[in-house]
């Protein structure tokens, strides 16, 4: 276990390390970020996490950079290395991003649109917890 430092943080990298993602080549990805973060001196600059699936498999390997909230589909090592000095100098990897955050996530139209989530209450936690809308679907 290890408690860093992320005072000197700018991104953090989401790296989907679950099923599918592992199947095109997660791990691969993974080291790929790592490496390139770590040839760059930016070890201090970007943080990475691997995580289980994120719910977009179509898309493997995702990739998911905050505090942008951007998310990248089909990353491959090289364009995870790509990825990385992207998001070092500000930039993105525009032609594999699926969503983008702004104070939703907007779809890219990239990828497939993906199935409705069932839901009781949508609640607007950006504006005073207003309900957006009771249940979609069920009962
Ligand atoms: S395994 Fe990566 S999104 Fe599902």
């Amino acid at each position: 276990m290890s408690t860093w430092n992320l005072q000197e943080t700018r991104c953090h990298l989401l790296i989907c390390n679950g099923g599918s993602c592992t199947k095109r080549r997660a791990e691969e990805v993974t080291q790929a970020i790592r490496d390139e973060i770590s040839l760059l001196g930016a070890d201090k600059l970007i943080h990475t996490t691997r995580t289980r699936c994120n719910g977009r498999c179509t898309d493997a390997c995702v990739v998911i950079a905050y505090p942008d909230g951007v998310w990248y589909k089909d990353i491959s090592p090289e364009l995870g290395r790509e990825l990385v000095r992207k998001h070092l100098s500000g930039d993105r990897l525009d032609e594999r991003l699926v969503y983008s955050f702004d104070r939703r996530f907007i779809a890219s139209g990239l990828s497939v649109t993906g199935k409705e989530k069932a839901s009781w209450q949508a609640v607007d936690l950006l504006n005073d917890g207003k309900i957006l809308a009771e249940r979609k679907r069920g009962l």
